[in-house]
Protein backbone atom coordinates (compact mmCIF):
# COMPACT_ATOMS: atom_id res chain seq x y z
CA UNK A 1 0.00 0.00 0.00
CA UNK A 2 1.48 3.35 -0.88
CA UNK A 3 1.97 6.04 1.65
CA UNK A 4 2.34 9.50 0.43
CA UNK A 5 2.03 13.44 1.61
CA UNK A 6 1.46 15.01 -1.75
CA UNK A 7 3.67 15.63 -4.77
CA UNK A 8 4.27 18.05 -7.47
CA UNK A 9 4.31 17.01 -11.13
CA UNK A 10 7.18 20.04 -11.81
CA UNK A 11 10.10 21.27 -9.89
CA UNK A 12 13.84 22.62 -10.40
CA UNK A 13 16.73 20.81 -11.09
CA UNK A 14 20.35 22.20 -11.86
CA UNK A 15 22.23 20.98 -15.00
CA UNK A 16 25.67 21.10 -16.45
CA UNK A 17 25.72 22.96 -19.86
CA UNK A 18 29.24 21.86 -20.56
CA UNK A 19 32.34 20.44 -19.03
CA UNK A 20 34.64 23.52 -17.59
CA UNK A 21 38.45 23.63 -18.21
CA UNK A 22 40.16 25.13 -15.43
CA UNK A 23 38.16 27.01 -12.99
CA UNK A 24 34.25 26.44 -13.35
CA UNK A 25 32.21 29.56 -13.73
CA UNK A 26 28.37 29.89 -12.86
CA UNK A 27 27.51 30.25 -16.26
CA UNK A 28 28.44 26.43 -16.96
CA UNK A 29 25.29 26.16 -14.73
CA UNK A 30 21.18 26.19 -15.70
CA UNK A 31 18.57 25.47 -14.04
CA UNK A 32 15.59 24.03 -15.75
CA UNK A 33 12.07 22.54 -14.86
CA UNK A 34 11.99 18.76 -14.78
CA UNK A 35 9.08 16.46 -14.55
CA UNK A 36 8.26 14.65 -11.41
CA UNK A 37 7.76 10.73 -12.22
CA UNK A 38 5.34 8.52 -9.53
CA UNK A 39 7.50 6.05 -8.35
CA UNK A 40 6.88 2.56 -9.41
CA UNK A 41 6.63 -0.44 -7.10
CA UNK A 42 9.70 -0.76 -5.05
CA UNK A 43 10.80 2.78 -4.90
CA UNK A 44 10.16 6.52 -3.36
CA UNK A 45 9.84 10.11 -4.68
CA UNK A 46 11.81 11.95 -2.50
CA UNK A 47 11.92 15.59 -1.59
CA UNK A 48 15.48 17.30 -1.03
CA UNK A 49 15.63 19.36 2.26
CA UNK A 50 19.75 19.62 2.35
CA UNK A 51 22.30 19.54 -0.27
CA UNK A 52 26.21 19.18 -0.21
CA UNK A 53 28.40 20.49 -2.59
CA UNK A 54 31.69 18.51 -2.29
CA UNK A 55 35.29 18.88 -3.90
CA UNK A 56 34.68 15.27 -5.28
CA UNK A 57 31.98 16.71 -7.84
CA UNK A 58 34.86 18.78 -9.79
CA UNK A 59 36.38 15.39 -10.73
CA UNK A 60 33.28 13.90 -12.14
CA UNK A 61 33.12 17.50 -14.14
CA UNK A 62 35.91 15.98 -16.25
CA UNK A 63 34.40 13.06 -19.01
CA UNK A 64 38.12 12.54 -19.87
CA UNK A 65 39.68 11.30 -16.54
CA UNK A 66 39.03 7.56 -15.73
CA UNK A 67 37.96 7.70 -12.04
CA UNK A 68 36.21 6.15 -9.24
CA UNK A 69 33.08 7.58 -10.08
CA UNK A 70 31.94 8.42 -13.68
CA UNK A 71 31.21 11.52 -14.78
CA UNK A 72 28.13 14.08 -14.83
CA UNK A 73 26.19 13.79 -17.89
CA UNK A 74 25.00 16.88 -19.63
CA UNK A 75 22.06 15.53 -20.45
CA UNK A 76 20.44 14.98 -16.94
CA UNK A 77 20.59 16.81 -13.62
CA UNK A 78 23.40 16.75 -11.59
CA UNK A 79 23.35 14.44 -8.78
CA UNK A 80 25.09 14.47 -5.14
CA UNK A 81 24.52 14.00 -1.44
CA UNK A 82 21.33 15.17 -0.09
CA UNK A 83 18.88 14.93 2.97
CA UNK A 84 15.41 14.40 1.72
CA UNK A 85 11.84 13.59 3.08
CA UNK A 86 10.21 10.68 1.35
CA UNK A 87 6.83 12.24 -0.41
CA UNK A 88 5.64 9.03 -1.77
CA UNK A 89 6.60 5.62 -0.66
CA UNK A 90 5.64 2.23 -2.64
CA UNK A 91 8.88 0.75 -0.47
CA UNK A 92 8.60 -1.32 2.10
CA UNK A 93 11.19 -0.23 4.07
CA UNK A 94 10.13 3.42 4.15
CA UNK A 95 6.78 5.76 4.90
CA UNK A 96 5.82 9.14 3.70
CA UNK A 97 7.48 11.59 6.11
CA UNK A 98 10.61 9.84 7.04
CA UNK A 99 13.72 11.67 6.45
CA UNK A 100 16.72 9.74 4.75
CA UNK A 101 20.25 10.49 3.65
CA UNK A 102 21.74 9.07 0.38
CA UNK A 103 24.47 9.86 -2.18
CA UNK A 104 21.65 11.40 -4.60
CA UNK A 105 19.02 14.32 -4.64
CA UNK A 106 21.28 16.82 -4.53
CA UNK A 107 20.52 19.84 -7.54
CA UNK A 108 17.31 18.85 -8.07
CA UNK A 109 14.55 19.40 -5.78
CA UNK A 110 12.71 15.85 -6.23
CA UNK A 111 13.97 12.78 -7.19
CA UNK A 112 12.99 8.94 -7.40
CA UNK A 113 14.73 6.60 -5.24
CA UNK A 114 15.05 2.63 -5.16
CA UNK A 115 15.86 3.01 -2.11
CA UNK A 116 19.80 2.05 -2.13
CA UNK A 117 21.85 3.53 0.10
CA UNK A 118 19.70 5.31 1.66
CA UNK A 119 19.81 5.49 5.65
CA UNK A 120 16.78 6.96 7.99
CA UNK A 121 17.76 10.00 10.22
CA UNK A 122 16.06 11.69 12.37
CA UNK A 123 18.21 15.00 13.44
CA UNK A 124 18.18 13.50 17.39
CA UNK A 125 22.04 13.79 17.94
CA UNK A 126 22.27 16.67 15.19
CA UNK A 127 20.47 18.88 12.93
CA UNK A 128 19.41 17.22 9.95
CA UNK A 129 22.11 18.97 7.86
CA UNK A 130 25.33 17.39 9.88
CA UNK A 131 24.05 14.37 8.05
CA UNK A 132 26.20 15.59 4.54
CA UNK A 133 28.86 16.68 7.14
CA UNK A 134 30.46 15.79 10.15
CA UNK A 135 27.80 13.00 10.67
CA UNK A 136 27.83 12.13 7.02
CA UNK A 137 30.15 11.48 4.09
CA UNK A 138 33.17 14.06 5.06
CA UNK A 139 32.78 12.37 8.91
CA UNK A 140 33.44 9.57 7.92
CA UNK A 141 36.75 10.46 5.85
CA UNK A 142 38.21 12.23 8.65
CA UNK A 143 37.27 9.15 10.82
CA UNK A 144 38.44 6.73 8.25
CA UNK A 145 41.34 8.45 7.48
CA UNK A 146 42.48 8.71 11.69
CA UNK A 147 41.11 5.53 12.37
CA UNK A 148 42.03 3.23 9.47
CA UNK A 149 45.53 4.42 8.31
CA UNK A 150 47.10 7.17 10.01
CA UNK A 151 46.51 4.68 13.36
CA UNK A 152 47.52 7.94 15.30
CA UNK A 153 49.16 7.85 19.09
CA UNK A 154 49.21 9.77 22.05
CA UNK A 155 51.82 12.55 22.48
CA UNK A 156 52.59 12.45 18.22
CA UNK A 157 52.17 15.30 16.32
CA UNK A 158 49.03 15.32 13.38
CA UNK A 159 49.91 17.86 10.14
CA UNK A 160 46.04 18.45 8.79
CA UNK A 161 45.97 20.85 5.81
CA UNK A 162 42.59 21.97 4.85
CA UNK A 163 42.20 22.40 8.59
CA UNK A 164 38.91 24.39 8.44
CA UNK A 165 37.15 22.64 6.21
CA UNK A 166 34.60 19.29 6.84
CA UNK A 167 36.81 16.42 6.88
CA UNK A 168 39.91 18.48 8.14
CA UNK A 169 38.21 20.65 11.31
CA UNK A 170 36.96 16.89 12.59
CA UNK A 171 40.22 14.94 12.17
CA UNK A 172 41.80 17.84 14.13
CA UNK A 173 39.20 17.20 16.74
CA UNK A 174 39.81 13.24 16.55
CA UNK A 175 43.85 14.39 16.66
CA UNK A 176 43.32 16.36 20.13
CA UNK A 177 41.00 13.95 21.59
CA UNK A 178 43.99 11.03 20.66
CA UNK A 179 46.07 13.54 22.73
CA UNK A 180 48.28 14.54 19.88
CA UNK A 181 50.03 18.21 18.90
CA UNK A 182 48.09 19.50 15.62
CA UNK A 183 49.11 21.20 13.74
CA UNK A 184 46.71 22.90 10.70
CA UNK A 185 46.60 24.79 7.57
CA UNK A 186 43.59 26.98 6.40
CA UNK A 187 43.12 30.18 4.56
CA UNK A 188 42.21 32.91 6.29
CA UNK A 189 42.86 34.52 9.28
CA UNK A 190 39.59 34.05 10.63
CA UNK A 191 39.49 30.48 9.78
CA UNK A 192 42.97 29.81 11.83
CA UNK A 193 41.70 31.51 14.94
CA UNK A 194 38.22 29.34 14.70
CA UNK A 195 40.77 26.39 14.66
CA UNK A 196 43.11 27.66 17.80
CA UNK A 197 39.65 29.28 19.88
CA UNK A 198 37.40 26.64 19.21
CA UNK A 199 38.75 23.20 17.52
CA UNK A 200 41.86 22.79 19.57
CA UNK A 201 44.81 23.33 16.98
CA UNK A 202 47.78 23.88 19.17
CA UNK A 203 48.92 26.15 15.91
CA UNK A 204 47.03 26.77 12.78
CA UNK A 205 49.07 28.69 9.68
CA UNK A 206 47.32 30.84 7.53
CA UNK A 207 49.17 29.32 3.89
CA UNK A 208 48.37 32.49 2.26
CA UNK A 209 50.94 34.19 4.74
CA UNK A 210 53.33 31.70 2.48
CA UNK A 211 54.38 32.27 -0.83
CA UNK A 212 55.58 28.78 -1.20
CA UNK A 213 57.24 25.12 0.27
CA UNK A 214 60.02 26.64 1.41
CA UNK A 215 58.12 29.23 3.52
CA UNK A 216 55.75 27.01 4.50
CA UNK A 217 58.16 24.53 5.97
CA UNK A 218 59.82 27.00 7.61
CA UNK A 219 56.78 27.72 9.88
CA UNK A 220 55.75 24.26 9.91
CA UNK A 221 59.55 23.14 11.49
CA UNK A 222 58.44 25.66 14.27
CA UNK A 223 55.23 24.97 14.75
CA UNK A 224 56.01 21.00 14.88
CA UNK A 225 59.59 21.28 16.69
CA UNK A 226 59.49 17.20 17.16
CA UNK A 227 58.68 16.50 13.26
CA UNK A 228 55.14 15.29 12.43
CA UNK A 229 54.41 11.90 12.82
CA UNK A 230 51.13 12.26 10.96
CA UNK A 231 50.23 13.61 7.80
CA UNK A 232 46.41 14.09 6.72
CA UNK A 233 46.51 15.44 3.30
CA UNK A 234 43.55 17.51 1.47
CA UNK A 235 45.51 19.77 -0.34
CA UNK A 236 48.28 18.68 -2.23
CA UNK A 237 51.17 21.07 -3.26
CA UNK A 238 52.97 23.08 -1.76
CA UNK A 239 51.93 21.55 1.67
CA UNK A 240 52.77 18.26 0.64
CA UNK A 241 56.35 19.60 -0.05
CA UNK A 242 56.36 21.30 3.37
CA UNK A 243 55.08 18.06 5.33
CA UNK A 244 57.54 15.97 3.60
CA UNK A 245 60.07 18.00 4.49
CA UNK A 246 59.11 18.30 8.45
CA UNK A 247 58.13 14.62 7.98
CA UNK A 248 59.57 12.43 11.04
CA UNK A 249 61.43 8.91 11.17
CA UNK A 250 58.31 6.91 10.57
CA UNK A 251 55.87 9.40 9.75
CA UNK A 252 52.68 8.26 8.18
CA UNK A 253 50.28 9.68 5.70
CA UNK A 254 46.97 9.39 4.63
CA UNK A 255 46.22 11.14 1.27
CA UNK A 256 42.69 12.10 0.84
CA UNK A 257 42.22 14.43 -1.81
CA UNK A 258 44.47 17.89 -3.47
CA UNK A 259 42.20 20.56 -4.23
CA UNK A 260 44.30 22.76 -4.97
CA UNK A 261 45.24 20.55 -7.99
CA UNK A 262 41.41 20.02 -9.20
CA UNK A 263 40.94 22.86 -11.24
CA UNK A 264 44.35 22.41 -13.22
CA UNK A 265 44.52 23.06 -16.97
CA UNK A 266 47.82 21.07 -17.31
CA UNK A 267 49.56 18.68 -15.02
CA UNK A 268 51.77 20.27 -12.23
CA UNK A 269 55.52 18.84 -11.28
CA UNK A 270 55.13 16.58 -8.16
CA UNK A 271 56.59 16.88 -4.93
CA UNK A 272 60.19 17.51 -5.80
CA UNK A 273 61.60 15.75 -2.40
CA UNK A 274 59.75 12.68 -2.12
CA UNK A 275 63.16 11.17 -1.39
CA UNK A 276 62.50 12.50 1.92
CA UNK A 277 59.95 8.95 2.22
CA UNK A 278 63.03 6.76 1.88
CA UNK A 279 65.17 7.49 4.65
CA UNK A 280 62.75 8.68 6.67
CA UNK A 281 61.01 5.38 6.46
CA UNK A 282 57.71 6.88 5.38
CA UNK A 283 54.08 4.84 4.89
CA UNK A 284 51.69 7.20 2.49
CA UNK A 285 48.47 5.33 1.64
CA UNK A 286 45.67 6.76 -0.44
CA UNK A 287 42.04 5.99 0.04
CA UNK A 288 38.13 6.56 -1.00
CA UNK A 289 35.68 6.91 1.40
CA UNK A 290 33.34 4.53 -0.56
CA UNK A 291 35.45 1.83 0.72
CA UNK A 292 35.12 1.94 4.66
CA UNK A 293 31.40 2.31 4.30
CA UNK A 294 31.01 -0.86 6.16
CA UNK A 295 32.55 0.58 9.23
CA UNK A 296 30.02 3.29 9.51
CA UNK A 297 28.14 1.93 12.74
CA UNK A 298 31.34 1.94 14.08
CA UNK A 299 32.18 5.56 12.96
CA UNK A 300 28.33 6.81 14.24
CA UNK A 301 28.82 4.55 17.35
CA UNK A 302 32.23 6.63 17.83
CA UNK A 303 31.93 10.45 17.03
CA UNK A 304 27.79 10.50 17.51
CA UNK A 305 28.04 10.48 21.32
CA UNK A 306 31.59 12.86 21.25
CA UNK A 307 29.30 15.48 19.21
CA UNK A 308 25.96 14.53 21.58
CA UNK A 309 28.56 15.24 24.57
CA UNK A 310 29.60 18.84 23.10
CA UNK A 311 33.30 17.03 22.53
CA UNK A 312 33.53 17.09 19.06
CA UNK A 313 31.93 20.51 17.15
CA UNK A 314 31.26 21.48 13.64
CA UNK A 315 30.41 24.43 11.71
CA UNK A 316 28.49 24.94 8.76
CA UNK A 317 27.64 27.71 5.36
CA UNK A 318 24.19 27.29 4.63
CA UNK A 319 23.45 28.56 1.49
CA UNK A 320 19.58 29.32 0.68
CA UNK A 321 17.97 27.50 -2.10
CA UNK A 322 18.80 25.80 -5.47
CA UNK A 323 19.57 28.82 -7.24
CA UNK A 324 22.61 28.97 -4.64
CA UNK A 325 23.79 25.31 -5.72
CA UNK A 326 26.55 26.67 -8.25
CA UNK A 327 28.01 29.56 -5.48
CA UNK A 328 28.24 27.30 -3.11
CA UNK A 329 30.32 24.78 -5.23
CA UNK A 330 32.41 27.03 -6.52
CA UNK A 331 32.92 28.78 -2.98
CA UNK A 332 34.52 25.23 -2.30
CA UNK A 333 37.83 26.39 -4.57
CA UNK A 334 37.96 30.05 -3.50
CA UNK A 335 38.08 29.06 0.48
CA UNK A 336 34.14 31.16 0.88
CA UNK A 337 32.87 28.28 3.11
CA UNK A 338 33.95 27.66 6.27
CA UNK A 339 33.50 24.33 7.41
CA UNK A 340 30.76 22.40 5.70
CA UNK A 341 29.45 24.10 2.87
CA UNK A 342 25.34 23.21 2.51
CA UNK A 343 22.21 24.16 0.60
CA UNK A 344 18.64 24.27 2.18
CA UNK A 345 16.50 23.30 -0.38
CA UNK A 346 13.28 23.16 0.74
CA UNK A 347 11.53 23.16 4.43
CA UNK A 348 13.03 21.28 7.25
CA UNK A 349 10.08 20.11 8.57
CA UNK A 350 12.33 18.53 11.76
CA UNK A 351 14.28 21.58 12.60
N1 LIG B 1 39.31 10.50 -0.37
C1 LIG B 1 38.01 10.68 -0.14
O1 LIG B 1 37.22 9.74 -0.14
C2 LIG B 1 37.52 12.05 0.13
C3 LIG B 1 36.25 12.27 0.67
C4 LIG B 1 35.87 13.59 0.97
C5 LIG B 1 36.73 14.63 0.71
N2 LIG B 1 37.94 14.35 0.17
C6 LIG B 1 38.91 15.43 -0.07
O2 LIG B 1 39.17 16.04 1.16
C7 LIG B 1 39.49 17.42 0.95
C8 LIG B 1 38.57 18.28 1.82
O3 LIG B 1 37.23 18.05 1.44
P1 LIG B 1 36.04 18.76 2.22
O4 LIG B 1 34.80 18.13 1.77
O5 LIG B 1 36.36 18.79 3.66
O6 LIG B 1 36.09 20.23 1.63
P2 LIG B 1 36.21 21.56 2.45
O7 LIG B 1 37.55 21.53 3.12
O8 LIG B 1 35.02 21.73 3.31
O9 LIG B 1 36.20 22.69 1.34
C9 LIG B 1 37.29 22.88 0.54
C10 LIG B 1 38.31 23.83 1.17
O10 LIG B 1 39.55 23.65 0.53
C11 LIG B 1 40.31 24.84 0.64
N3 LIG B 1 40.96 25.13 -0.63
C12 LIG B 1 40.37 25.33 -1.83
N4 LIG B 1 41.30 25.57 -2.77
C13 LIG B 1 42.50 25.53 -2.13
C14 LIG B 1 43.85 25.71 -2.56
N5 LIG B 1 44.15 25.98 -3.85
N6 LIG B 1 44.83 25.59 -1.64
C15 LIG B 1 44.54 25.34 -0.36
N7 LIG B 1 43.29 25.14 0.11
C16 LIG B 1 42.28 25.25 -0.78
C17 LIG B 1 39.33 25.97 1.00
O11 LIG B 1 39.58 26.39 2.33
P3 LIG B 1 40.66 27.55 2.67
O12 LIG B 1 39.87 28.77 2.98
O13 LIG B 1 41.37 26.99 3.82
O14 LIG B 1 41.52 27.75 1.45
C18 LIG B 1 37.96 25.29 0.97
O15 LIG B 1 37.09 25.76 1.94
C19 LIG B 1 39.34 17.66 -0.54
O16 LIG B 1 40.59 17.54 -1.14
C20 LIG B 1 38.44 16.53 -0.99
O17 LIG B 1 38.61 16.22 -2.35
C21 LIG B 1 38.35 13.11 -0.13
Amino acid sequence: MPTTTGSPTKAKAIFLKDYPEGMPTSSLFEMRDVSVTAPQEDALLLRTVWMSVDPYMRGRMNPHIKSYIPPFSLDHPLDGGAVSEVMVSNHQGFKAGDYVVGFSGGWQEYHVSNGEGLQKVDGGVAPLSAYLGVLGMPGITAWAGMSQILNPVEGETLFVSGAAGAVGSLVCQLGKLKGMRVVGTAGSKEKCQWLEDEIGCDVALNYKDYPDSRALTKALSQAAPKGINCYFENVGGMHLEAALNCIAFGGRIALCGMISQYNNKAPEAGPNNLVNMIGRGVLAQGFIVSNYMHLVPQFVGEVAPLLAQGKVQFRETVYEGLAKAPEAFLGLFKGDNFGKAVIRIGPDRIA
